[in-house]
């Protein structure tokens, strides 16, 4: 019981009040392996795209809790690619990052690699960035640290994710002026 109710001390905890001060990316590394099993795949031994896109936002929304030390939820995910297939009994690593933070929002770079077990032949399967939103505790967006990139890759990263965030704002623009134009 004294465990359950610290739990939810824990928990409660990422509805409050937060700390701002700015945080190093690296902070909020986070790795899950985990290895492909008959419920992960389809007739024909292939793992399914959802079984993968899980573990993929799972990994950002670790990642971007970490970094936000507050509730959040998942907003986006766009450019994910699926670059090679993944079979039953391969080790899946996703790995995921915090690349940016703007005011309320966060974007995650996920990067998902296979083994082969046996031979330990290692392959580049899938890529995704995601997008997290910090929670208050009415559900309202809130804000999130900034970001401190610390190594020339995480300053690369970070300045792409500010083209990806324009591209995003852009594109619902774009999406809401259509809207507006369209015949009724
Ligand atoms: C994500 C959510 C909280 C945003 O709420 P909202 O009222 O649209 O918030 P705002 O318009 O004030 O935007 C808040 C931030 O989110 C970003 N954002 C909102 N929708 C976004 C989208 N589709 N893609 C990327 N960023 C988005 C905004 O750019 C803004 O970022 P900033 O504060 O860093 O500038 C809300 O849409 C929501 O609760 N969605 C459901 C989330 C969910 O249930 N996820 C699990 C799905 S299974």
């Amino acid at each position: 019981m004294d465990r359950f109710l610290r739990m939810r001390d824990d928990r409660d905890r990422l509805y409050g009040d937060v700390d701002l001060t700015p945080r190093p990316a690296s902070q909020s590394r986070t790795v899950i392996c985990v290895v492909m099993e008959l419920e992960h795949v389809n007739n024909a031994g292939y793992v399914h795209g959802g079984t993968i896109m899980r573990l993929v936002d799972t990994a950002a929304g670790i990642a971007a809790v970490r970094h936000a030390r507050r509730r959040v939820v998942t907003a986006a995910m766009d450019d994910m690619s699926f670059l090679a297939p993944v079979y039953i009994g391969d080790l899946v690593t996703v790995e995921a990052m915090v690349n940016d933070a703007h005011h309320t929002s966060m974007e995650i770079g996920v990067r998902v690699d296979v083994e082969t077990v046996p031979t330990g032949e290692h392959r580049h399967v899938a890529s995704a960035h995601l997008v997290f939103v910090g929670l208050d505790e009415e559900g309202r967006p809130a804000p999130v640290p900034p970001v401190i990139a610390e190594t020339d890759q995480e300053r690369r990263r970070q300045a792409e994710a500010k083209i990806r965030r324009e591209q995003r704002l852009l594109r619902k623009q774009a999406l809401a002026g259509a809207g507006q134009k369209r015949p009724r």
